[in-house]
């Protein structure tokens, strides 16, 4: 396998992503697990958001890294690591260098053999390797003659940059190099493996405990619920109407859990959660109010409930990162609540996709056996309408946005888009503004529809839809859902923004 060590990167998963893509096993380890690691083909040091000047910056064990006498790569923090290893210093950066830099390639030997002289990469670090031993080779700069790729040996490489980034254009290439290295030693990824491995994980942790698993009829509660079944342990999946569905959402559920030939609980809490949620307008108290209702839900239909599985994703995982990590937090994912957090120091969470990204979920769901419709159906966000009606939830809203993203929806399937977009959908805003309808003056709220393309939800990029997609989903949207006098389109990239409107 190939290891790669978080030093807490946002990327870190990502590099062992890209590794599976490329057709190897890979796991990712906290750095003290390097004594641990058995027999690993390669080892990649991940970048971090710390300096190497830290008092207590994060560190590695060289001699033990050596000892394998596998190739290593450190990349961004990984490589001021092993510079100062191999005799280096490395100083501290006034100003943080982020986002495009020019790849300048001053040596094609290995990493760089077959790639561009120069190139885009994805820069994002403060901290620069100053002195470098005698014995380092500079085997690429930037654009000012500045190292960013170093060669200490053989078998030892540093990157400056995030070659696992798609920003970083011939990133996956230079990987691929680095892992050439290795020869024919590493073990090959396989989709069916890799799941059988995870149902064997899934039956050795849960042992004879019941699992109370949550489906909303989404990609990744689908895929676990399934999982969970075909690893033959005690489970009860629980879908829990919260009242901010998409129209029509429970009767949908139902058919593909029969489909699936998984037997779900249906419970409707979308008085309790509505209740809850009146008069409420700030997004982050929308979203503790639903994670923390979510469980009191699920507890009151298993009470005891030994286990609870949820399928968080590496994105949820990475974007939530609590105080106590390195990386940074961004907002709190409904999965991750306080309540859930205690749960999960009883050790009484599963979450075993949490090392995925969606398409490596939706590949483990078709070697399931789940049907293609279901694995491409968009991404819903477990806090459901609540992350897309900025504002106060009222019923009338919940209508308006349900209708809305219904005929957006049915308009892109129509017209063949639905499949070309990562997710789309309706969000009502809480503005009102001037219009007529039918002579008379109305005053009332927008629509604004949203379709965008993304590989991993951690960045995304707006759809250029056809007008004529729009302009029948506007028409119909004006004509027929009420309280609405304006539809906008929405035209932000993340970041700045995020996908949903909270
Ligand atoms: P953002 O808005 O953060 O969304 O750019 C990224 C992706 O995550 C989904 N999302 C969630 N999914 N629980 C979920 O299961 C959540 O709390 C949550 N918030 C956002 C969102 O729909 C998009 O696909």
């Amino acid at each position: 396998e190939v290891a790669v060590l978080d030093y807490g990167s946002q990327y870190s998963q990502l590099i062992v992503r890209r590794v599976r893509e490329l057709g190897f096993v890979s796991h990712l380890y906290p750095p003290a697990e390097l004594p641990n690691l058995k027999n690993p083909g390669a080892i990649i040091l991940s970048g971090g958001p710390r300096s190497t000047s830290d008092v207590d910056a994060p560190d590695v064990d060289f001699d033990k890294l050596m000892s394998f006498g596998v190739p290593v790569l450190g990349v961004c923090y990984g490589m001021q690591l092993l510079n100062i290893k191999h005799g280096g210093t490395v100083k501290p950066g006034v100003t943080r260098e982020y986002g495009p830099a020019k790849l300048v390639v001053t040596d094609h030997a290995d990493l760089f053999k077959g790639i561009s002289h120069e190139s885009q990469v994805w820069m994002s670090h403060s901290d620069t390797c100053a002195n470098l031993a005698s014995t380092t080779q500079v085997i690429a700069t930037n654009e000012d003659a500045v190292p960013v790729a170093l060669k200490w040996t053989d078998r030892c490489w540093g990157i400056q940059f995030h070659p696992e980034v798609t920003h970083s254009h011939e990133g996956t290439g230079i990987l691929k190099n680095f892992l050439a290295q290795c020869g024919d030693t590493l073990a090959k990824f396989d989709i069916i493996e890799f799941k059988d491995q995870m149902i064997a994980r899934i039956k050795a942790e849960v042992g004879s405990r019941e699992v109370i698993c949550g489906v909303s009829g989404g990609v990744d509660s689908t895929v676990l619920a399934v999982l969970l079944a075909r690893a033959g342990v005690k489970v009860r999946c629980i879908f829990i109407d919260t009242g901010l569905m998409r129209l029509n959402e429970s009767a949908e559920v139902k058919e593909l859990f029969a489909e699936v030939g998984v037997p779900i609980e249906q419970i409707d809490a979308s008085t309790t959660f509505l209740g809850a949620l009146k008069g409420v307008t700030d997004p982050e108290q929308k979203r503790r109010i639903i994670g923390t209702l979510f469980v009191d839900e699920f507890w009151k239909v298993a009470d005891n409930v030994e286990l609870l599985a949820q399928g968080t994703l590496y994105p949820d995982v990475i974007e939530s990162a609590t105080s106590g990590s390195i990386a940074s937090k961004i907002k709190t994912h409904h999965n991750r609540v306080d309540r859930i957090m205690e749960l999960k120091e009883q050790g009484k969470v599963l979450e075993p996709l949490a090392e995925l990204f969606k398409d490596e979920v939706r590949a483990l769901g078709a070697s399931l056996g789940i049907p293609h419709r279901a694995l491409w159906r968009h991404p819903f966000p477990g806090p459901g309408l609540a992350v897309r009606i900025p504002g106060e939830i009222t019923p009338e809203r919940i209508l308006s946005t349900q209708q809305a993203d219904a005929i957006f929806i049915g308009e892109l399937r129509r017209s063949g888009w639905y499949e070309q977009v990562w997710q789309a959908y309706a969000a009502l805003l809480p503005v009102k503004t001037v219009g007529v309808k039918g002579d008379e003056r109305s005053y009332e709220q927008a629509i604004s529809l949203r379709a965008v393309i993304s590989e991993d939800a951690m960045t995304a990029d707006w759809v250029e839809l056809p007008y004529s997609v729009l302009r029948n989903a506007s028409n119909k949207i004006l004509n027929s859902v009420k309280g609405v006098n304006r539809v906008l389109y929405d035209i932000s990239t993340k970041p700045p923004a995020s996908i949903e409107w909270e």
